[in-house]
C-alpha cells in the first residue's frame, strides 16, 4: 500500500496473543462458574492451600480474575507470587482486585501476561498452582506445557492441581454430558482446543510426581491434588 506523506498506517496486531481467548468470557466467567457449580470449583482450589509453606515462591498460572490469588495471600502473606495469565482482561481484573485490597496492595506479586512461554530461563518455584487450566489442552499441547512447568519446580516442591478429573471411570452420563457442553461452549467462545479431558493420571505419572493428597468435589467430577517432585 502506498502512503501519502504524513499519513500513519494503523498498526494492526497480526493475531491474538496465544491462549488469550478467555478475554471474551472474562466479565462473566466467575458468575457463570458459580451458577453451574456453586462453590465446588472454589472449594477445590482452596482445598490444599494450607499445604503451602511460608515464604514459598509461587507460580500461579491460569488464575483468571484473581480471587484465588487474594485468598492465597490472605492465608499466607509471606509468599512471593508470579501470576501468569494469558488473557489480558483476566490479568487486569486480578491486578485491580489486589490493588483494591488495602492489606494486600503491596504484596510481592509479579503480574505477567502470557503463557508458559513467558517463563524465564532458569526461573524456579517452590509451589506451582494450575487451577482449572490443564483441561483446556489436547495431549499434544499439554505434554510440553507440563514439561515446562515441571522444569521450573524445585526438587521437593509441590504442584497443586485442581481440575475436572472424574473419580469414577468411565465417568457417569451426567458428567460426560456436562463436560461435552463445556467443551462446546468454551471452544466456541474462548477458542479452547481440547474436546475431551486428558488422562491426567498418565501425564502426572510420566513426570514422576508423587501424589500426596487428594480430595474430590461436585459428586466426584472435580479433584484437587497435591503432587510432590521427588
Ligand atoms: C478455565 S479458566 C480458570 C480460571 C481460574 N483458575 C478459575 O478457576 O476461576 C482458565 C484460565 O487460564 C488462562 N490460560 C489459558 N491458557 C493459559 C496459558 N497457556 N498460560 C496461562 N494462562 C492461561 C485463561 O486465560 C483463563 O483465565
Amino acid at each position: 500500500m502506498k502512503l501519502s506523506p504524513g499519513s500513519i498506517q494503523p498498526l494492526k496486531p497480526l493475531r491474538q496473543p496465544k491462549n488469550s481467548g478467555f478475554d471474551t468470557v472474562a466479565p462473566f466467567y466467575d458468575s457463570l462458574s458459580r451458577l453451574v457449580f456453586g462453590n465446588s470449583l472454589r472449594q477445590a482450589q482452596l482445598a490444599h492451600l494450607r499445604a503451602i509453606p511460608a515464604r514459598a515462591r509461587i507460580l500461579l498460572i491460569g488464575g483468571g480474575s484473581g480471587w484465588l490469588l487474594e485468598k492465597l495471600l490472605q492465608l499466607q502473606p509471606s509468599l512471593t507470587v508470579t501470576y501468569l495469565e494469558a488473557s489480558p482482561k483476566m490479568l487486569q481484573m486480578a491486578q485491580a482486585r489486589l490493588a483494591k485490597n488495602q492489606a494486600l496492595a503491596t504484596a510481592p506479586v509479579t503480574f505477567r501476561l502470557g503463557t508458559e512461554d513467558a517463563l524465564q530461563p532458569g526461573e524456579t518455584f517452590d509451589v506451582i498452582l494450575t487451577p482449572f487450566l490443564l483441561d483446556l489442552f489436547p495431549d499434544q499441547r499439554l505434554r510440553p506445557l507440563l514439561d515446562r512447568l515441571y522444569q521450573t519446580l524445585t526438587s521437593g516442591g509441590s504442584w497443586l492441581f485442581s481440575d475436572f478429573c472424574p473419580v469414577q471411570l468411565p465417568p457417569p452420563l451426567w458428567q460426560r454430558l456436562l463436560l461435552q457442553s463445556m467443551y462446546t461452549f468454551f471452544g466456541l467462545l474462548s477458542g479452547v482446543e481440547a474436546r475431551a479431558l486428558p488422562d491426567f493420571e498418565q501425564h502426572f505419572a510420566r513426570l514422576q510426581l508423587q501424589e500426596e493428597r487428594a480430595a474430590s468435589f461436585y459428586g466426584g467430577m472435580v479433584q484437587a491434588k497435591v503432587y510432590r517432585k521427588v
